[in-house]
């Protein structure tokens, strides 16, 4: 049986642009092109920028976070807040985070590079808990069994197809003893997770504040609001968002994942990134933001993870708020609308030899070429619901990758003959796609690059580091 993303990708080749589809009475658009969505979703964002009812959401306590408030004024009160603090220019603030935690990865793959995804997973969670709550995570939290919970609540509730009360809400009424109410004891079992997610972090950076241990972060910057009059829950939603945004859902992760993959599959682009690093940063330290604009096959080898495996395939559905009409097609109220990414990262019109990992395609005389698609510009989403945190997630995989690549050696397992054996890399079906589990070799370039590894250890890395509630 073919994935979502790939169906849909043929309906639109067989029927054209815009396919009308009817799940039960609930008309569903999908569009077949990034033209079709910049057209729709962007330039006519005031129509469709909402997002369904979800059933399930309500009923797991997940209705406050930010991709599932349906448009209006308590979701632009959320976006603001988020906004002011993931925009651009706000995202410059955290690069100290970013580098410091990164450097503490580096450390943690040299010791044992076989756990390099569980790495991952730390890393990101333990960026975001500084920048948004201040805090310190340790590898022993609790917030991180909650965070499990809640991750857990989050891609089963809104795994396509699993819950019967996604398409018929009406059943939400039916009794938990009944025989066919199993989501409401799941929803039930996984509400305190969701909950204590929102609220403990929160408590733990308001206390720590109060207790004048504050450190600079989005919660004592929403704080000062909060004193000022704004709403507290509103605060509180927007700060849980970006924690969930990026650690429970680990969308940064996956596109890490891809990387791995494709530098063991890939020796060849891997060295060229490695070359352009030895260049332009020499061996004694690592890449800088500094650095970027002298690296531009490192950021078009960044450009080609976020193209070559998508991390949300058929995006985030958007619901459309009133009936219109696009290039004949007619348009229902109340359609739910479908960026098919998947398929838009491998238009031949834009990518040539889609399923082949190469970062020249971005490159015209050594430098980036503007007239090629950028693939950031697909990955995110669309419109007024455009992932608030990309350019965040832009950052950490700049410092992520380019530090890796300019201190490990990637390569693919050896089977008994000592010949390489390429990764499979398949992707997970739901609403964010992971790599499977896979392995691969990592070790240090060179002994240059595992001595500066090793100084990082015991780096006594002076900055305004957070606090532990
Ligand atoms: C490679 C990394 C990432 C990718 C590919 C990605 C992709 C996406 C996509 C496709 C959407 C749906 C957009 C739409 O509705 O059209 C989205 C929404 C969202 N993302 Fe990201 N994202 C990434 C990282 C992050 C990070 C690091 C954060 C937080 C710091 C974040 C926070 C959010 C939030 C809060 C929303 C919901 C926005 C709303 O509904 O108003 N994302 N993301």
């Amino acid at each position: 049986m073919q994935d979502p993303p790939e169906c849909f990708r043929d309906m639109n080749a067989q029927y054209g642009e815009v396919v009308y589809l009817d799940a039960f009475g609930q008309p569903m658009i999908i569009l077949g092109t990034h033209e079709a969505a910049i057209e729709l979703l962007d330039k006519r964002a005031s129509k469709y920028s909402s997002r369904k009812f979800s059933a399930m959401g309500d009923l797991t306590g997940l209705s406050w976070l930010i991709s599932v408030v349906p448009y209006g004024g308590r979701w632009r009160g959320i976006r603001r807040n988020v906004h002011q603090h993931m925009n651009a220019k706000a995202v410059t603030q955290y690069s100290s985070i970013q580098q410091r935690e990164v450097k503490a990865f580096l450390v943690r793959l040299l010791d044992d590079p076989k756990d390099f995804s569980a790495h991952g997973r730390f890393l990101f969670t333990a960026v975001i808990m500084r920048v948004v709550y201040g805090l310190d995570l340790k590898p022993d939290d609790d917030y991180i069994h909650t965070g499990d919970r809640a991750i857990t609540a989050f891609n089963l509730a809104f795994l396509p197809g699993r819950y019967l009360v996604e398409t018929f809400p009406i059943m939400r009424f039916i009794p938990t003893w009944f025989p066919g109410a199993k989501f409401k004891r799941d929803a039930a079992g996984w509400r305190d997770a969701v909950l204590r997610m929102r609220n403990e972090p929160w408590e733990g950076a308001v206390k720590a504040i109060r207790e004048g241990r504050g450190v600079h972060s989005m919660v004592l910057d929403l704080m000062d609001r909060v004193n000022a009059g704004q709403d507290e829950e509103i605060a509180k939603d927007a700060a849980a968002s970006v924690y969930l945004g990026e650690s429970e859902q680990f969308r940064t992760l996956s596109t890490m994942q891809t990387f791995f993959a494709a530098m063991a599959n890939y020796p060849e682009v891997q060295k060229r990134a490695q070359a352009e690093l030895d260049t332009v940063v020499g061996p004694h330290r690592l890449p800088t933001f500094d650095d970027e604009k002298f690296l531009p096959y490192v950021c078009a080898l960044i450009k080609e993870c976020l193209r070559w495996k998508s991390v949300v395939p058929i995006g985030v559905a958007h619901l459309s708020l009133e009936e219109d009409e696009y290039h004949g097609y007619r348009i229902p109220k109340d359609s739910i609308v479908v960026s098919n990414i998947w398929a838009y990262s491998r238009d031949p019109r834009h990518y040539t030899d889609p399923e082949e990992f190469r970062p020249e395609r971005f490159l015209k005389d050594g430098q980036l070429d503007q007239s090629v698609l950028d693939p950031g510009l697909i990955a995110f989403g669309y419109g007024r619901r455009i992932c608030p945190g990309q350019h965040f997630a832009k950052r950490t995989l700049f410092t992520l990758l380019s530090s890796v690549l300019h201190t490990f050696r990637i390569s693919a397992p050896t089977d008994e003959k000592g010949s390489p054996v390429p990764v499979n890399m398949k992707m997970t079906l739901g609403v964010i796609s992971y790599a499977e589990p896979f392995d691969c070799n990592i070790e240090p370039r060179s002994a240059v690059a595992e001595a500066l590894i090793r100084t990082l250890r015991d780096e006594q890395i002076i900055t305004d580091m957070g606090v532990k509630a």
